[in-house]
C-alpha cells in the first residue's frame, strides 16, 4: 500500500492540455508526494478535454482520459473539481456554468472570461455554494489574487500600478535592449508560450485590461465594466519614443493603473504604455517578469515581482488553487470567490483622469512652431515641464522635424483636445504621439 493511498482523493477534470494544462498535469504527476505531504490530499486527473484528440494520443496521453467534449468532462461521474485551461470566452463560459450549476467548483486561468462574465459566473457559484479559484488569471505565477483577497484584507487599497502582461513586457524589453523589431520579439514570446492563442490581446492592451478589471473588482468590491476602461497597447510605442524617454530619465512600460480614495467614490482603471521614472522599481522589470506595486493604508507600498506567463509559472498558481479548492471541498467553501460590497461602484470617466504627459509632434521646420504649440497648451492651462533638444546631427538635412515635450499634470480629456488642435496646424506632418507619465 502506498503512503498516499489513505489520503482523500480529489478527482479533477482538466479542460485544456496546452501550455498551462500540460504543465499542471506534469507537476501533479511528478510532485504527487510533495503535494500529498503538504496538502493532505491525493490529486487524480480523471478526464482531460482537448480539441485534437489524435495529437494528444500520439503524444502518449492515456486514451481512457481523453475526450473532445468539455461537457462530457463536466458530466464525469464523481468529479470533484473542473480545471478550465482552454481559454476563449464562449465555450469556457458554458463549461464553467455547467460545472457550477452542478455544484462543482472550478479553477480557471481565464482572465478574458472573468473580465467579461465575472458577475454572472460568481452569481452562479453563489447559487450552488460552489467556488471559483482564479489565482493564475492575473500575473501568471505571482500570488497576487491571494494577496489582494486575503493578505491585504484589512487595507483600503489606494492604488495598484502593475506591469501585468508578460508578452508585452517581453517585447518592449527585447526591442529596447536587443534592438529587435516588433514582429521578431512577438515571435519569440509566442515560441516561449507567453502569448495568448490570439496574441492581438497581448499587443492591443486587452489582456492587461482583463487583469486590471479583475484586480480592480477585487480591490473595490464591484464588477468593473470593460466599457469603462481606457485601453491602449504596446502597438502605440515607436522605437524613437523609447529613445527620447530614456533621454528624459524615463523607461516606457505597459502599465495598468487602478486607483481610488480610501473613503469610496470613483475608481480609476486604465492600461496604457507609459513613461515610468527610471529609478522606480517597476521600470527595471524586464522580460516576461510582471510586477505590481500595491499601496494600502496599513501596509504602505508593497511590491510583488515574478514571472507573469509561461507554462510552469502559471501551473504554480493553478496548483495552489487546486489545493485551496481541495481544502474548501473538505471544510466547506468560505464564499464563491468574489464578494461585492457597497463602498465603491462607479468607474471614473477616462477623460477626467489626471497625469503628466509626454508628447511628440512631427513638424515642418518653420518659424513659430514651438511658440504655437506652447500657446495651444497654455490656453488650456497645460504647462510644459521639459523638452528634448535635438543635436543638428539628429535632424534630417539639419532641419528639426519633431517637437518632443513633457507636460505638468492635466486631465486626459483636456490634453487630448489640445493635441487635436495642434494636429490641425499646417506645420504638423504626422499624427502626434501622446503617452502618459506615471509616478507610482
Ligand atoms: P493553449 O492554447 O496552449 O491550450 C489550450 C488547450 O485547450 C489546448 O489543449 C486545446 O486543445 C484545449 N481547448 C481549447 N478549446 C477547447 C475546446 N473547445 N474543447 C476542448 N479543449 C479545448 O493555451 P494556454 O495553455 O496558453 O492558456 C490556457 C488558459 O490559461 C487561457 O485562458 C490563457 O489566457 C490562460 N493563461 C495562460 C498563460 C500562459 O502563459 N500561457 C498564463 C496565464 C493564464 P488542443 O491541445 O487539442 O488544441
Ligand atoms: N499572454 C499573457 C501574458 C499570459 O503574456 O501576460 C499570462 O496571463
Amino acid at each position: 500500500m502506498s503512503e498516499t493511498s489513505s489520503l482523500k482523493t480529489i478527482r479533477l477534470g482538466l479542460a485544456g492540455l496546452g501550455t498551462v494544462g500540460s504543465a499542471v498535469a506534469r507537476h501533479l504527476r511528478d510532485e504527487s508526494r510533495l503535494l500529498a505531504g503538504r496538502s493532505g490530499f491525493r490529486f487524480e486527473i480523471v478526464r482531460i478535454a482537448v480539441r485534437d484528440k489524435a495529437r494528444h494520443l500520439a503524444a502518449g496521453v492515456d486514451p481512457a482520459l481523453l475526450t473532445t467534449s468539455w461537457r462530457e468532462l463536466v458530466e464525469t461521474e464523481g468529479i470533484d473539481l473542473v480545471v478550465e485551461l482552454m481559454g476563449g470566452e464562449e465555450e469556457a463560459r458554458s463549461c464553467l456554468l455547467a460545472a457550477l450549476e452542478k455544484g462543482v467548483s472550478v479553477v480557471t486561468a481565464n482572465k478574458a472570461l472573468l473580465a467579461a462574465h465575472g458577475a454572472e459566473l460568481f452569481a452562479a457559484a453563489e447559487r450552488t455554494a460552489a467556488s471559483i479559484f482564479f489565482e493564475a488569471a492575473v500575473a501568471g505565477g505571482i500570488p497576487v489574487i491571494k494577496a489582494v483577497k486575503e493578505s491585504l484584507v484589512g487595507n483600503h487599497i489606494s492604488a495598484i500600478h502593475g506591469i501585468i502582461n508578460g508578452t508585452g513586457n517581453y517585447i518592449l524589453t527585447r526591442m529596447t535592449e536587443a534592438g529587435l523589431g516588433f514582429s521578431e520579439a512577438l515571435e519569440e514570446a509566442r515560441a516561449k508560450g507567453y502569448a495568448e492563442a490570439d496574441p492581438t490581446l497581448d499587443v492591443n492592451g486587452w489582456d492587461a485590461a482583463h487583469k486590471a478589471i479583475i484586480l480592480a473588482s477585487l480591490a473595490y468590491g464591484y464588477w468593473v465594466a470593460p466599457a469603462d476602461l481606457r485601453v491602449e497597447g504596446i502597438d502605440r510605442v515607436a522605437r524613437q519614443d523609447i529613445g527620447y524617454a530614456a533621454r528624459l530619465g524615463y523607461v516606457i512600460k505597459h502599465v495598468g493603473v487602478i486607483k481610488a480614495g480610501n473613503g469610496g467614490g470613483e475608481v480609476e482603471v486604465r492600461v496604457q504604455p507609459s513613461l515610468l521614472p527610471r529609478e522606480h522599481t517597476l521600470a527595471s522589470v524586464g522580460g516576461v517578469t510582471n510586477a505590481l506595486a500595491i499601496r494600502g493604508d496599513l501596509i504602505g507600498e508593497s511590491l510583488f515581482v515574478g514571472p507573469g506567463a509561461g507554462g510552469d509559472a502559471t501551473a504554480s498558481s493553478v496548483i495552489s488553487d487546486i489545493v485551496d479548492a481541495a481544502h474548501s471541498l473538505d471544510k466547506g467553501p468560505r464564499n464563491a470567490g468574489f464578494v461585492p460590497h457597497g463602498l465603491y461602484g462607479r468607474t471614473k470617466p477616462a477623460a477626467l483622469t489626471v497625469s503628466e504627459f509626454y508628447l511628440r509632434i512631427p513638424v515642418r521646420d518653420q518659424p513659430g512652431v514651438i511658440a504655437r504649440i506652447a500657446g495651444i497648451l497654455a490656453a488650456k492651462e497645460i504647462g510644459i515641464s521639459a523638452t528634448v533638444s535635438l543635436a543638428p546631427s539628429e535632424m534630417p538635412d539639419g532641419k528639426f522635424n519633431e517637437v518632443i515635450l513633457m507636460t505638468h499634470e492635466a486631465p486626459l480629456g483636456l490634453m487630448e483636445e489640445a493635441v487635436e488642435e495642434v494636429a490641425r496646424e499646417a506645420f504638423v506632418t504626422g499624427p502626434p504621439v501622446l503617452l502618459r507619465v506615471e509616478k507610482p
